[in-house]
């Protein structure tokens, strides 16, 4: 299978109503405020401009996932996230590559995403994509700012 699809351990599907349980539990417990609640996951099962992936290991079970929301040549990364027993294998990468790779195959040419400039990790993940820091959105956050990136997709 494609490289993009999968790594050594996971593979990337389609976001689907089936994986919604486990995203949520994943969402709860890797975010400590910004909690999307269920019905911003329920969007994307409505809304055609919102797409999403999940990363699952070969026993099923949901390890990451990404939603994404495009309009135009835009897209904006809405969340992404890897359940903690899975973090630093890489799942983040193949969930951006996947994604990115969709977008571009959409035609979209540039992708938004607002950080916690505290939050190392995903600044990280970013920054090994190409994003560069475009601006600041003060008090973003209930106690914090946000550092808005974007990604250039050719
Ligand atoms: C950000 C996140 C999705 C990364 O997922 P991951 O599967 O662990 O990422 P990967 O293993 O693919 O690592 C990709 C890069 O991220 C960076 N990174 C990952 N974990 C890191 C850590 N603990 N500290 C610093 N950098 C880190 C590294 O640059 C890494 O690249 P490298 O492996 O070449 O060094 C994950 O940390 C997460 O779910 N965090 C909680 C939710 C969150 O904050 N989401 C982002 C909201 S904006």
């Amino acid at each position: 299978m494609n490289s993009l699809l999968q790594n050594n351990f996971y593979k990337i599907l389609p976001f689907t109503k089936d994986f919604l349980d486990d995203v949520m539990q994943v969402e709860m417990s890797s975010f400590k405020e910004d909690i999307f609640p269920r019905s911003v996951f329920e969007d994307l099962f409505v809304n055609p401009n919102i797409i999403g992936f999940v990363a699952i290991d070969k026993h099923n079970k949901v390890a990451g996932y990404i939603m994404l929301r495009y309009a135009g040549e835009e897209a904006e990364i809405l969340t992404i996230a890897v359940d903690k027993p899975f973090l630093k294998q890489g799942i983040g990468t193949l969930l951006m590559k996947y994604s990115l790779a969709n977008l571009v195959t959409g035609g979209i040419k540039e992708v938004f995403l607002e950080v916690r400039p505290s939050n190392l990790p995903a600044i990280n993940l970013y920054n090994k994509f190409g994003a560069k820091k475009v601006g600041e959105r003060p008090n973003y956050y209930e106690n914090e700012d946000a550092f808005v990136y974007m990604l250039k997709l050719e």
